[in-house]
């Protein structure tokens, strides 16, 4: 029998779509969409593909990607992110196995890259010319990088003044069209979906399209082929517009499908306190959100109040039997610091805040010791300085004599 084409399906209601049809949301419902493969041919081919001699990358898995043709991919080399194990850290939070996927390792620095190269060979092979999406500044960072390596315009709207310097300034150099608008991101986010519905030359590319979460997916599968057929116990992941944590499950899930695992992992959302409506939603059993009218925390990457893929987030994590917990701007810095200082690895806020997380779950006795964990750290650092300067202040300014040093470093001895 031949395959059935990969296809766009509603979650809710089931409606589909055809895999080159440009739909964000579903026509019959409104709810959102995600693509289906045909896994009994996907496991057959996959038996008698040679994607395991390809290096770790998102497009070793490319029979689990939905490009139909190669010449449309455009590649900066995205995935293939080193998965470390952490046992410094680990020890200091109580844990014995605990892994970091590093994501900031990504060309453009966070794991948006991953649904960035598939999103946008989709706008290739879709024929678009103009791509768009809203940012709290890593997504648009992304995707004015891929959209300058595929040759098409690219138009960002981010919220003004909430967005990290290092983001912005790599959206400007790739030369997108960047608007600051007067609102938050989901101000921006409203904005933006409005005028691809309008002008339907502009090709959004939020994580409501469904191809970003596709690239995304590859998370897990590296995860797993890191941990050669190990699945974790645990995965923990920073929740802010909800895309990420629900591509990762899916991966999980096809990897399941096709026999290529034979357990899952429980799938842990964290957020910050001041936006916080999926694991609030969590937390007190609810089966919906309330957005956050005014999303405020030091993790401007995840300051989102009403998350688009909330719906596939909760699912996952209690399909999953995971859970979600809420972190305090200090706890997220705190354990920013731990992890640089532990184990030299230099996250920005919002991807710290899974390792807060993890140790207040711990701390709770939630989380039990001997769990394999793997903590996504989702974007690197250097994206945003600034945050490092004011909770860890400027570095002592000393005279340039050899005493002033001594003196400062505690070498004076008393003769
Ligand atoms: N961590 C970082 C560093 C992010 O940039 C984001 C999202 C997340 C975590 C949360 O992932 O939205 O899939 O739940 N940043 C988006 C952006 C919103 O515009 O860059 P999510």
């Amino acid at each position: 029998m031949g395959e059935i084409t990969p296809f766009q399906s509603c979650i809710s209601c089931g409606a589909t779509y055809k895999i080159d049809e440009i739909v964000y949301t579903c026509r019959k419902c409104g709810d959102l969409l995600e693509i289906k493969y045909d896994y009994n041919f996907l496991r057959d081919k996959i038996t008698h593909s040679d994607w395991r001699s390809q290096p770790l990358s998102v497009w070793r898995y490319r029979d689990f990607l939905p490009i139909r043709d190669p010449s449309k991919v455009v590649s900066l080399n995205e995935g293939g992110t080193k998965l470390y194990h952490c046992s410094r850290l680990g020890a200091a939070l109580g844990i014995k196995n605990l892994y970091v996927k590093n994501e900031g390792d990504n060309p453009t620095g966070s794991f948006k890259d991953r649904g960035m190269t598939v999103g946008v060979s989709k706008a290739l092979e879709l024929n678009a010319k103009m791509v768009a999406c809203a940012s709290t500044g890593n997504t648009s960072a992304s995707l004015a990088a891929y959209a300058a390596r595929a040759g098409l315009s690219c138009i960002i709207l981010i919220p003004l003044g909430g967005v990290a310097y290092g983001k912005l300034a790599q959206a400007i150099i790739y030369g997108a069209k960047v608007m600051q608008v007067r609102g938050n991101f989901d101000h921006a986010l409203k904005m933006v979906v409005e005028i691809s519905e309008k002008h339907r030359e502009i090709y959004l590319l939020n994580s409501i399209n469904p191809f970003r979460l596709e690239g995304q997916k590859t998370i897990a599968y590296e995860i797993c082929d890191q941990l050669n057929g190990l699945v974790p116990d645990r995965v923990v992941v920073p929740v802010g517009n909800a895309g990420n944590i629900s591509a990762i499950w899916k991966g999980f899930l096809e990897f399941f499908k096709v026999g290529l695992i034979n357990k899952l992992p429980k799938m842990t959302g964290i957020q910050a306190a001041g936006a916080s409506p999926v694991a609030s939603a969590i937390k007190e059993g609810r089966d919906y959100i309330v957005p956050v009218e005014k999303p405020e925390t030091v993790a401007s990457a995840i300051r989102i109040g009403s998350p688009i893929s909330w719906k596939k987030a909760l699912g996952a994590i209690r399909d999953s039997g995971g859970t979600a917990e809420i972190v305090e701007d200090d706890e997220i810095l705190e354990a920013q610091k731990m992890l640089a200082k532990y184990e030299g690895i230099f996250v920005e806020p919002a991807s710290a805040s899974s390792i807060a997380g993890l140790k207040k779950l711990v701390d709770y006795g939630l989380i039990d010791k001997n769990e394999v964990v793997v903590c996504v750290a989702t974007g690197h650092g250097l994206k945003d300085p600034d945050a490092v300067v004011k909770s860890c202040g400027k570095p002592h300014e000393v005279d340039a004599r050899l005493e002033a040093i001594e003196n400062f470093l505690g070498l004076l001895s008393v003769r």
